[in-house]
């Protein structure tokens, strides 16, 4: 069975990231896909202590020294075939969560070594998804971010597709916050009208993602 996990960067679980990685889930699901909702703020655990003992000669492959909370979750993606990584942009870039599991996960597959520029054999599709406060024009700005985890991710030799959702809604009354630069209307338009579209897109990625041809990590077990 094809084995998909979505990984939340978000610290709000039930926060416009969670609803899209969820969405993808069940379009997972729909195909028959096993599934799994990882919420990084649930786990106790810090980014790349640069220890290198990934890059120590006779080192085990992909395995990083640091033992925590998010251990098990490294080696539960490593041997699933499909990872959806959400994250909000927090001050232009991921947030700490999604970032310090990037360092961990991604750090373990580079390779020092001329002959090969990462160390992962098997084959993990992914998927990244942003969400974002500021409307789509604006969403440019952060190319840098979407380039650099693109890259990271392309490296376990699976396909990658990114979702990009922009003006989600921050808060359910706007009132009650000094946030007079976002009008409440046009937030709570965008969340009617833009956000379920974004939704469908998840849920089709997920789709295509949890599909039987996607299974395909000779590293499962
Ligand atoms: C600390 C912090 C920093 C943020 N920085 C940005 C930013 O740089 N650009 C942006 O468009 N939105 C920014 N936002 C808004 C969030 O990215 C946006 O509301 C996101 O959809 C929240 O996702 P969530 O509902 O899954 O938590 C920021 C929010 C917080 C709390």
């Amino acid at each position: 069975m094809t084995t998909v996990i979505a990984i939340n960067g978000s610290p709000r679980k039930n926060g416009n990231t969670a609803a899209l990685l969820q969405k993808a889930l069940d379009g997972a699901a729909s195909v028959g896909a096993e599934t799994e909702m990882i919420h990084l703020i649930d786990l106790n655990y810090r980014g790349c202590i640069s220890c290198f003992a990934c890059k120590r000669k006779g080192a085990k492959p992909m395995a990083c020294a640091m033992n925590d909370g998010l251990s098990p979750i490294m080696e539960k993606a490593l041997h699933s075939d499909a990872i959806i990584c959400g994250s909000p942009i927090y001050l232009g870039d991921v947030t700490s969560l999604m970032r310090a599991f990037i360092e961990r996960f991604g750090f373990i597959n580079v390779s020092y070594e001329k002959k090969r520029n990462h160390n992962f054999t098997g084959k993990i599709n992914a998927a990244f998804f942003y969400t974002m406060n500021v409307p789509k024009p604006l969403h440019l700005l952060f190319t840098y971010v979407y380039l650099f985890n693109t890259g990271i991710l392309r490296k376990f030799n699976g396909k990658v597709e990114q979702l990009i959702s922009a003006d989600t809604l921050q808060f359910g009354d706007y009132s009650k916050y000094d946030a007079s630069s976002f009008d409440e209307e046009k937030k709570k338009e965008a969340r009617a009208k833009k956000f379920p579209k974004d939704c469908r897109k998840a849920y089709e990625i997920g789709r295509r993602l949890g599909g039987s041809a996607s299974s395909s990590n000779s590293l499962k077990s």
